[in-house]
């Protein structure tokens, strides 16, 4: 399907119900939709937005074109949970009907002030020759959940010295000040990210760029977001255009982090260590974080990316948001593993130890579509130990221990309908032990596998045929101890 430009910049109002209705038809005769993972009622999600707990809530809103696979006209889609598990969908929060966001009301951040949800977002805007103009937007939510957008921009556009690539502010306070950063695109092309401070969160003043080692790192940074935790300071971004390098930056764009010494506010001056990547998959992208009411800062990211096509498109939706993490440093390093939460998710349980010797062995009794699976492998000896899962006849996805190569490696060559074959087929990370834990969480058409503690993360979307759910472990060469926990997931999604 061709999308015109007046297809993509359509306003919601002027489609009609028929529209709609044949719309939802498409999409949920999808054989590929998610049971316990926030995904768009139509059309297209993007990034994490506004993500606050406000009046006794999580609020998360995502970035949202209701009308198909692409990335049109952007709106802001709310949705608000009592536990970071069961979301409830609570229809459109902003909507692009102003002049500051006529071409998109693009992502940004919330923040409590004074008893409401500050919701700061991008305006995107272009002109009559489809120059791009980006402001800097304010709507503020009350208690009912009514949004009002301030008139005004807070930030009218960017500092001399940058482009119109100016976007995606993430705010938060400290010590009753108030800090902004926002992605940005230097005039010769290269990515950064900027500070910017309030005393009232309405007047803002531009700062500093953050002053990191990363001066010709890709040519945009998206999604900012600063905080910190036990006493580090860290600054996740999404920067476009970073090569490939053996295992890493294997994506079409890339999302990390600098973790170092807290940033100097007055001077933008952050030391900091080698850029990270959070995710090893496939699909990760644009995370945001927020804190829970008892101190845990919980990471939230866009499983898909832009750019590419994804299977789901001819069923006229595209993507979701990946289940919260919980984020720690250890030796240096972000940790991330499963919100607690995601227990309440827990059904029917199953358990199994097994020694296998250059073996596969098919759990047939354990076919699930959606499922959270803990498999302890102990005393690696073989060449090759691991899992394939989502598997029927000629379909599996695999995810196993490489002692030749000493690799973690997550496999999607016959997971199905491919995604994007042309980014590889394989992800991988560097591992030499001789035990693994492996905790995975399958939906549908996805699976997030999270390492021992949450040294490495793998976040993928999957597009099997609706019967290939087998689950089978396997030692090639030589023998290794599986210890397996098994839960059902509840569904929170009614379709
Ligand atoms: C990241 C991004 C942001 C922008 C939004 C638009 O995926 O490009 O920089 O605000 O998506 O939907």
């Amino acid at each position: 399907m061709e999308w015109s430009r007046e297809m993509r910049y359509r306003q919601m109002e002027n489609v009609s119900k028929e529209e709609w209705k044949q719309l939802n038809d498409q999409v949920s005769s999808c054989p590929w939709r998610q049971t316990y993972h926030v995904q768009p009622p139509t059309g297209l999600l993007n990034d994490p937005n506004g993500f606050a707990y406000y009046n006794g809530e999580y609020h998360l809103f995502y970035q949202w074109f209701p009308l198909g696979p692409i990335h049109g006209l952007k709106h802001w889609y709310h949705t608000s949970s009592i536990d970071l598990v069961n979301w409830k969908d609570r229809g459109t929060a902003i909507f692009p009907d102003t002049d500051l966001d006529s071409h998109g009301a693009y992502s940004g951040s919330g923040i409590v002030h004074e008893d409401k949800l500050y919701l700061f977002y991008t305006g995107n805007s272009r002109d009559a020759s489809w120059n791009r103009h980006s402001y800097q937007c304010l709507a503020v939510m009350d208690k009912n959940g009514s949004i009002m957008k301030q008139e005004q921009a807070v930030i009218p556009g960017p500092p001399d010295g940058y482009t119109e690539h100016f976007r995606d502010p993430k705010v938060w306070e400290e010590n009753g000040s108030y800090f902004m950063v926002i992605g940005a695109q230097r005039k010769n092309k290269t990515g950064a990210a900027l500070l910017y401070t309030s005393t009232d969160m309405l007047d803002w003043k531009f700062r500093n760029e953050i002053n990191t080692s990363y001066n010709t790192f890709g040519y945009m940074w998206e999604c900012p977001d600063y905080f910190e935790l036990q006493n580090n300071g860290i600054l996740i971004f999404s920067p476009q255009g970073i090569e490939a390098e053996g295992d890493n930056f294997r994506n079409i764009y890339q999302s990390g982090y600098l973790l170092g010494h807290k940033l100097n506010k007055e001077t933008g001056e952050f030391s900091h260590e080698e850029f990270a990547e959070l995710d090893f998959g496939f699909d990760f992208y644009a995370p945001q974080t927020s804190v829970t009411p008892d101190g845990r800062r919980i990471l939230v990211g866009w499983m898909g990316l832009p750019d590419l096509s994804y299977p789901t498109d001819k069923h006229m939706w595209a993507h979701c948001l990946t289940l919260p993490r919980e984020l720690t440093i250890h030796n240096n390093k972000l940790l991330q593993k499963p919100a607690e939460e995601l227990r309440l998710l827990r059904q029917s349980k199953k358990t199994t130890s097994l020694l296998l010797d250059n073996q596969m062995l098919p759990l047939y009794t354990w076919e699930d579509s959606a499922y959270e699976l803990d498999v302890r492998i102990e005393g690696i000896e073989a060449g090759m130990a691991g899992i394939s899962f989502c598997a029927g006849e000629t379909e599996k996805t695999m995810f196993y221990y490489d002692a030749d190569r000493q690799k973690l490696v997550l496999d999607r060559s016959l997971s199905g309908e491919p995604a994007s074959p042309e980014f590889g087929t394989t992800r991988s990370v560097p591992y030499d032990e001789k035990n693994v834990n492996i905790r995975m969480f399958v939906d549908t058409s996805s699976v997030e596998i999270f390492i021992n503690k949450g040294e490495a993360v793998f976040t993928s979307r999957l597009f099997p045929s609706p019967d290939s759910k087998g689950i089978q472990l396997f030692s090639h060469i030589g023998e290794a101890a599986f210890y397996i926990t098994k839960w059902s997931l509840k569904s929170i999604n009614k379709e």
